[in-house]
């Protein structure tokens, strides 16, 4: 009997301490603070994508409490580095979700980092939003997973596009990383509609993220005389690759998507980059008043012009803020229902509108790389 008593009274103090917290946190309107969180790699291969991503959501954040922060409470953001790699991203996300008890989610740049987290806030009801992450299955994950950026297959067929008609190439070998689904999607879709534009493929070899030695692969390629190689990986890998490229005689232009997009790209591949193309989702030579003023204030803060990704870093946390701000509220489920109605929000990647599917229609652009410049060529509009 006293024992019984004793377990209950612990029950109830269980019950009430959730209950407290509960209040403190996730939906409670008498919260001090909205917490919100964020996942990336700010260490690993690719930490310039996580950290090109925090700098912009830090720099959105600063500006909307230097403003009186939203629905009168300050934003906070926790931020978790997974390193790179998709099991950890899926481990920070439940913490971000069941010990932070965050409202919403921004992350993760790279599709298969997003992928392996995506489901734990699906399932959990808890909003999530890609800045970048740009292969299709993402958002198919379903309906709290949003992205503010193009997809895949658009900006396969940008690249497939301008090898046709821009570089007139016909012959083209392609090399892709197969431990990345975002490098495995793009490669096939520029391989389609490459082919279908009446270009041939001469090779298709293959490497794995982390790789360092791509010399056996490159030697095969050099053989069929390709006059471009499409490589969608990540610009580490890339960088390497441009280099063991011309070490090889290879003197063919390298072509890749947004995944080059990176202050580190030239200090890796250097001069063997000179005279490569790759689509990505914004330039910042763009005179567009909204672009310059973001690149003169982000130069001032972090002493380097932004990447892409900076800008999408920035966008992604104003998406949220004006949906938070419609919500009136910090309980996920109606945060979720004013994301997924954002219409024409002006961000610094262009104008932000979401889809039935969740995704941004966005145009894409194409830079040429030379001399450590980023050299705008075109844009693409969908
Ligand atoms: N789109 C890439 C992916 O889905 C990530 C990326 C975006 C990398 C923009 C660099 C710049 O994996």
């Amino acid at each position: 009997m006293v024992q019984k008593t004793w377990m209950f009274s612990l029950c109830l103090l269980f019950a009430a301490s959730v209950l407290v917290s509960c209040s403190r946190n996730r939906q409670g309107e008498e919260a001090s603070e909205i917490v919100i969180g964020e996942f990336g790699s700010l260490t690993g291969t690719t930490a310039t994508f996580g950290i090109s991503t925090k700098n912009g959501i830090d720099m959105a954040v600063d500006e909307v409490n230097q403003a009186g922060g939203l629905l009168g409470k300050k934003v906070r953001v926790i931020v978790e580095d997974d390193q790179g790699r998709p099991e950890e991203a899926q481990t920070v996300v439940t913490k971000l979700i069941t010990r932070d008890r965050v409202v919403a989610i921004l992350g993760e740049v790279a599709s298969s980092r997003t992928l392996a987290a995506a489901p734990v806030a699906q399932q959990n009801g808890i909003p999530m939003i890609s800045p970048s992450s740009t292969n299709p299955k993402v958002t198919q994950v379903g309906d709290y997973i949003f992205r503010i950026c193009f997809i895949d297959p658009f900006q396969g067929l940008v690249m497939a596009k301008f090898a046709t008609s821009t570089l007139k190439v016909q012959n083209v070998a392609v090399l892709r990383d197969i431990k990345n689904d975002y490098s495995v999607g793009l490669a096939n879709v520029f391989v389609e509609n490459f082919v279908q534009m009446g270009g041939k493929i001469v090779a298709d070899e293959s490497y794995s993220e982390g790789d360092t030695d791509f010399s056996a692969q490159l030697t095969a390629l050099r053989a069929t005389k390709p006059q471009a190689i499409f490589v969608p990986g990540y610009y580490t890998e890339v960088g390497l690759i441009a280099r063991q490229a011309k070490n090889l005689g290879l003197t063919v232009p390298l072509l890749g998507g947004d995944g080059w997009d990176s202050p580190k790209l030239w200090e890796i591949g250097g001069e063997a980059l000179n005279g490569s193309y790759y689509s990505n989702h914004s330039s910042m030579d763009d005179p567009n008043p909204v672009i310059q003023e973001f690149v003169t204030e982000y130069k001032a803060r972090f002493n380097e012009v932004p990447d892409a990704l900076a800008a999408l870093g920035f966008d992604s946390a104003k998406v949220l803020f004006d949906a938070i701000r419609r919500a009136n509220s910090m309980e996920p489920a109606k945060i979720r229902d004013a994301i997924a109605q954002t219409r024409d929000l002006p961000g610094v990647t262009g104008s932000i509108t979401l889809d039935q599917e969740r995704n941004a229609i966005k145009p894409a652009v194409v830079l040429r790389v030379q001399n450590g410049k980023l050299e705008y060529v075109e844009s693409v509009s969908p």
